[in-house]
């Protein structure tokens, strides 16, 4: 019994010269809710042991909170062990501009804890644009009339002395980490924050780089329709700053469908392949091939997930699913994918099969 399990195992480690990106939202989870058979199909790519055999990663746009607690907080949901490392947020590749702003004064919204998320990544000189504002009186003239704050509970305290010499010192850029919560103060401070080359009062026509961690329109979330996402915020931001300001918004827009998110994603996929087996195909590999015969990106968001793989080309796979975005009977018009299928366990059982991997099936 050991030795045929042993074989099992072995055979497993040899063959699998393919991975999976999972997106999340509409695909894993809809809000905290698993959607889909996902911790099911999740669990397939492990053996008993809790071994990983299948190399796997989230592939999310979403995002407002650092990539440790949300990989421990879906491990949670779903009930596997899911690494940091296999958790890439729109966010995620914010990290490169560390170079270029690691020690400058930088604003950060969205929803979760955007500015821990910054100072995780290196960057020293972080304010949320919720604590920024704060220093300036009257700089969200209806502010009174909120009655929330999208403040972290770690941070609510009276502002004693601000931080960093805000009233002197100019933003030197502004990142758009997550869905913002508050759009009418966000729209406007960004505003004032952008038309006055960093400093909020004055004017001056040097726009501070804007990052966006994502462009989505919409997405699925727990609601029964579709919700307005970060590229919705960013419409919203643009149409008001372009009728105010006489040079249009610039602006950076990162997240999926971007090629190089997808090449990312190959180099943290390759990194777990070789970390989760012995790489026996390494060696026969011709030098220069990809370390992948096949890479499925299974996705809920047509344009978004599956013009992404598309855009990457080989080894990329599309498959998509009906449990968010996308609920069509046949294939999308604009982006159909390579396969559409009902759910995601649906879409992971296609895989071990197509693959010949019989583990948990
Ligand atoms: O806010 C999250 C949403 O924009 C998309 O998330 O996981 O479908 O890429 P996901
Ligand atoms: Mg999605």
């Amino acid at each position: 019994m050991r030795e045929k399990i042993k074989l099992k195992i072995e055979i497993n480690r040899a063959r699998c010269n393919f991975g999976i990106a999972f997106d999340i939202d509409g695909v894993i989870l809809r809000g905290r809710v698993p959607v889909g058979g996902s911790p099911q199909a999740l669990r397939r790519l492990y053996l008993d042991s809790g071994e990983l055999i299948v190399p796997y990663l989230f592939l999310t746009n979403g995002g407002g909170i650092p990539e440790t607690k949300r990989a421990k907080e879906l491990s949670e949901l779903l009930g596997v062990n899911i690494m940091a490392s296999q958790v890439v947020q729109g966010h995620s590749p914010f990290r490169n501009l560390l170079k270029k702003f690691e020690n400058e004064l930088i604003i950060a919204t969205g929803k979760g804890d955007p500015a821990l998320v910054m100072s995780e990544y290196g960057f020293k000189k972080v304010l949320s644009l919720e604590e920024f504002a704060s220093y300036f009186e009257s700089i969200d003239p209806v502010s009174q009339y909120k009655r929330w704050t999208t403040m972290p509970q770690s941070d609510r305290k009276e502002p004693a002395m601000p931080r960093y010499n805000v009233l002197s010192e100019r933003i030197k850029a502004a990142f758009v980490v997550s869905d913002p919560v508050d759009w009418g103060r966000d729209i406007q401070v960004l505003c004032d924050v952008l038309r006055s080359g960093g400093l909020p009062g004055g004017a001056n026509n040097n726009q501070p780089p804007l990052y966006f961690a994502a462009d989505d329109l919409e997405y699925q979330a727990a609601f029964p329709s579709k919700r307005l996402g970060i590229g919705a915020f960013r419409i919203a931001l643009e149409s008001v700053f372009n009728r105010i300001n006489p040079k249009r918004l610039e602006c950076v827009t990162y997240g999926k469908p971007n090629p190089f998110v997808f090449k990312n994603a190959e180099v943290i996929l390759s990194q777990l392949q070789s970390s989760s087996r012995q790489d026996h195909s390494k060696n026969n590999r011709v030098p220069g091939s990809h370390p992948f015969e096949m890479l499925y990106m299974i996705g809920d968001n047509p344009s978004v997930d599956v013009k992404g793989a598309q855009q990457a080309g080989h080894p990329w796979f599309s498959i998509l699913t009906r449990t968010g975005v996308f609920q069509g009977k046949d294939n999308h018009a604009e982006f159909p994918a390579d396969l559409v299928v009902d759910s995601v366990e649906e879409a992971v059982d296609y895989i071990l099969k197509r693959e010949c991997i019989e583990l948990g099936a």
